[in-house]
């Protein structure tokens, strides 16, 4: 079945989930991270997603902006980083996310090839807009889906569905890419064509089902999707 619509992951895979961290250490009073700040970015990360994880296991949605926070906040504990006014620049950082170089380009690639283009993320409602209006790619999107409409964080069943209902597609005609190998994997399971964005050169996860590619980053995923489906 030919592929009718590309729906992407946010953080990690469209946004860069570092550029927080490594902006604020360059930042002018930064110095606190400067050692730090690769660390700080992989705890605060691996928090953010156990607790969307332990959420969706215990049927205990919150938002993911408070989500990320409480992971900020274990972070920034867990490395003896007290300063509050550091916390604050952190999330002001994560608001406005850095997008990867080759994103705005292949969501119009993808967009000229006459494909649907969108997001389904964790994000909360609010930070998706604010970070597609930052990266400057809202009229290469067709949508943004939030869990904020099922409650309910990845990957849950309910979420993929969501893409579906909103693009009115069948799982085999999305190609879904994600940088999660466990989001791209669990994808797979539920019936979408998957790609994994393996930027980090990470062993396969053995939950879910098999993405159908691996790529290392989003270049050249237009020629990939013709070959899809
Ligand atoms: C998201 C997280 C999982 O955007 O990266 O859904």
């Amino acid at each position: 079945m030919p592929i009718k619509a590309c729906v992407f992951d946010a953080y990690g895979t469209l946004f860069d989930v570092a550029a927080a961290a490594r902006n604020a250490a360059a930042a002018p009073g930064g110095e606190a991270l400067a050692e730090s700040w690769p660390r700080l970015a992989e705890t605060w990360r691996l928090k953010q997603l156990e607790y969307s994880w332990l959420r969706a296991v215990a049927d205990d949605y919150i938002p993911f902006w408070q989500v990320t926070q409480d992971g900020l906040d274990y972070a920034l504990e867990l490395h003896g980083l007290t300063d509050a006014g550091l916390r604050e620049t952190l999330l002001g950082l994560y608001e406005r996310l850095d997008a990867y170089p080759e994103v705005p380009g292949i969501l119009r690639d993808l967009k000229d090839a006459g494909l649907a283009t969108a997001i389904l993320s964790n994000g909360s409602k609010d930070m998706l807009d604010a970070a597609i209006d930052s990266a400057g790619i809202a009229d290469v999107l067709d949508g943004a889906f939030s869990v904020e409409d099922v409650g309910v964080f990845k990957p849950h069943d309910r979420v993929y569905a969501l893409a579906e209902e909103r693009l009115g597609v069948t799982g085999a005609e999305v190609a879904f890419f994600s940088s999660n190998c466990w989001d791209a994997t669990h994808a797979a399971r539920y019936g979408f064509t998957t790609v994994w964005v393996n930027r980090g050169g990470l062993p396969l996860d053995r939950v879910g089902a098999p993405p159908a590619e691996i790529v290392d980053s989003l270049a050249g995923c237009a020629a990939l999707v013709a070959g899809l489906g």
